[in-house]
């Protein structure tokens, strides 16, 4: 049966709230209805929904079981899939550079610590890219270090990180390239194999706009089958849960059946708007809206627009006293716009994102809401 992929506005839920955020985020009406079924997870259907959502994962990534990868579903949200990634791939003799320029790659770091993994931690500026120069000298002065991680889109600020260039560079040095693709898989274009990525993970509930539920990792079957044996916990070993759904074609332990149904329609609304190249179209309209709409008002992007990506943008407040996070953020809210508090370490901020069910017109109507806000809060920002 085809379903239906309207994709103006009109098919959203009334009466919720727009959410201006890098998820969860605003999905269609028929992503969530798609839902309303009960399926097995033993079921025929439910296993052949499953196998068909991996082998168009692998197509919206460009590359193909027949051209060696594999795409996983791992139950839980992003963070459960970088985890999987992490303790599931390394030897237990190997070493993790990590390449730091926000939150994500911090949390990185955290999983490497509490798995015991011995790792390199590369810091940038959090508004700025990784130089691929000293990440070279870094991977020079030490030898054993057999994986790189790094992250795409740092959705902590906003930036994008050169992954292909880092990517081919590490692969360039013989280590195994981990990403984290959480906020661009799907929108940002990545070349899989000029970018030397062995593993990537991403989320049900980012550019794909399906619901949280489950994270997706997808992988070079050679680079997963040598990780026999390193996996460091149970539930998110990345190669039992492949073997799991490549042997009987079921998931280890309970699916996420109610996500994976809204993802299959999810998909079909990725394929009617054009792929990752129709979706990163609509989200750089919305980008560029916001940050037109935003200038009028007196704000500028933290990060510098030649590494700025187009899913969520970074503003640091104004420099009034008066404003405040809570009552900006709650009397936004009342209008009906959810925006995000920043995550950096060195500057207050909000961050809007762009990504899910959203248009240039809810850019502008939340830009026009912003103003009204300022106004009632009796901020100037010029
Ligand atoms: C780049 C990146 N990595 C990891 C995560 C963690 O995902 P989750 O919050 O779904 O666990 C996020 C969430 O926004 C993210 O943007």
């Amino acid at each position: 049966m085809k379903s239906n992929t309207d994709l103006t506005d009109r098919n959203r839920t009334p009466g919720d709230k727009l959410l201006f955020t890098p998820g969860p985020l605003t999905t269609s009406h028929s992503v969530k209805t798609a839902m309303l079924r009960d399926l097995g997870s033993r079921d025929h259907e439910f296993m052949r929904l499953v196998r068909n959502i991996r082998d168009r994962l692998l197509k919206v990534a460009g590359v193909s079981q027949s051209s060696g990868w594999e795409a996983i579903l791992m139950q839980g949200s992003g963070t459960f899939g970088v985890e999987s990634m992490i303790s599931s791939v390394i030897p237990p003799t190997g070493k993790l550079l990590i390449l730091i320029n926000g939150a994500y790659g911090e949390r990185i770091a955290d999983m490497a610590k509490r798995h015991r993994i011995p790792a390199v931690l590369l810091r940038q500026p959090e508004n700025q890219t990784h130089s691929l120069q000293k990440v070279e000298e870094t991977l020079a002065a030490n030898p054993d270090i057999s994986h790189v991680a790094m992250v795409h889109s740092e959705t902590t600020s906003g930036i994008f990180n050169p992954v292909e260039d880092l990517g081919r560079l590490a692969k360039r040095m013989g280590k195994v390239v981990l990403v984290d693709g959480m906020s661009s898989f799907g929108a940002v274009p990545l070349d899989l194999e000029a970018a030397g990525v062995d593993f990537l993970a991403s989320s049900a509930n980012k550019c794909i706009e399906g619901v949280p539920g489950f994270a997706i990792i997808l992988a070079r079957r050679q680079a997963l089958l040598a990780t026999d044996g390193f996996a460091r916990t149970l539930s998110l070993d990345l190669l039992s849960q492949w073997k799991g759904l490549e042997g009987n074609g079921q998931f280890r332990f309970t699916p996420p059946t109610h996500s994976i149904l809204a993802f299959s329609q999810a998909l079909d609304e990725l394929d009617a708007e054009g792929g990752p190249e129709g979706r990163q179209r609509r989200y750089q309209q919305n980008h560029r809206a916001l940050v037109e709409g935003m200038r009028r008002l007196g704000f500028e992007p933290y990060v510098p627009a030649q590494c700025q990506g187009w899913i969520i943008t970074t503003f640091e407040f104004p420099k009034d006293p008066k404003f405040t996070l809570e009552t900006f953020h709650q009397k936004l809210s009342d209008k009906g716009h959810v925006i995000y508090p920043g995550k950096l370490t060195q500057v207050d901020c909000f961050r809007i994102g762009n990504v899910g069910r959203l248009f240039t017109r809810d850019m502008d109507n939340l830009v026009a809401a912003i103003r009204e806000v300022l106004s009632e809060m009796g901020i100037s920002t010029k």
